[in-house]
């Protein structure tokens, strides 16, 4: 980063706040090991601002692109000139990148990068069955990249019933051969679990799913990265499951991230 000239190309982050963000670390790591002449920078813009600041990167000629992150995901999709087919059916944006003329193409990589970490752990969603709790941004994400893994059966379960059933509607048009179905708070019967809800996130959240219903064959995946051992996982423990902790979702996005934006291409594609 020190080697900084005219020439190097820019990648940003949007965010507010902003002193949490992790992936300028992660992305700049990236470039410092390849041969990509290129830095991230974080960017903190407030929602009422978000449209100017866009308008604005479009006309920056040495931007390839930036990362799109709270709370600003679902803003972004109608600030984009494309978006990728998981962006337009999510409807939210988590990277964009920026073409030679000033194009925007979002994408939406959650999903993408969880998946990617999952198998980074040696879990398989290849046939097998995975129970999943959210019906939320997160989880839509998720549930469409197992079953773009080729996951076997799915299960959707939410607080909010409505939401489930929306998505799993929405997700049998696109995958007509998945079993899927909305699903209670019992996890049990299924190879995968997972918490794709925000439950955890906040001292005193009630758990995601019942956890007196796992099984101990069971592997238990969470997306909260923070902290690293959610009170899901804890009981998971308890139960003898296997569990699998949310940082491999953002560690495996940082690859894929950077190829999406034109930088370096991820090394080991899953
Ligand atoms: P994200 O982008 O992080 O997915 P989101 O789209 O707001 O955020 O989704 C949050 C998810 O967590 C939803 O599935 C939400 O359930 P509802 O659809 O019923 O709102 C779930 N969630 C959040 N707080 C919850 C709570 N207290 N109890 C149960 N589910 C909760």
């Amino acid at each position: 980063m020190t080697n900084i000239t005219g020439n190097t190309r820019i990648f940003g982050i949007l965010a507010d706040p902003i002193h949490h963000v992790k992936t300028p670390q992660g992305i700049n790591r990236l470039l410092e090991t390849s041969a990509f002449d290129g830095v991230m920078v974080p960017i903190h813009v407030r929602s009422e601002d978000l449209a100017d600041m866009v308008r604005g990167l479009r006309r920056m000629n040495n931007l390839d692109g930036f990362v799109v992150t709270v709370p600003h995901k679902t803003a972004m999709p109608a600030l984009c000139d494309e978006l990728t087919p998981a962006a337009a059916r999510i409807g939210a944006v988590n990277v964009v990148r920026r073409t030679a003329d000033g194009r925007l193409v979002g994408g939406m990589l959650d999903g993408e990068g969880f998946v990617a970490g999952l198998r980074s752990a040696g879990i398989e969603p290849a046939g097998r069955s995975a129970y999943l709790a959210g019906a939320g941004g997160a989880a839509s994400a998720i549930a469409y990249a197992l079953a773009q893994s080729g996951v076997a059966r799915l299960t959707v379960a939410n607080r909010t019933m409505a939401k489930a059933e929306e998505l799993v509607t929405r997700m049998k048009e696109d995958f007509p051969d998945l079993a899927i179905a909305v699903g209670t708070g019992d996890p049990s019967h299924h190879d995968l679990v997972v918490n794709g809800t925000s439950l955890g996130l906040r001292d005193g959240d009630a758990l995601p799913l019942d956890v007196e219903r796992l099984m101990p064959e069971q592997v238990v995946a969470e997306i909260i990265m923070q902290p690293p051992e959610t009170p899901l996982l804890r009981a998971a423990a308890a139960r003898g499951c296997k569990v699998h902790f949310g940082a491999p979702m953002l560690a495996s996005q940082v690859a894929l991230m950077a190829e999406f934006m034109g930088g370096p291409a991820a090394k080991e594609r899953t």
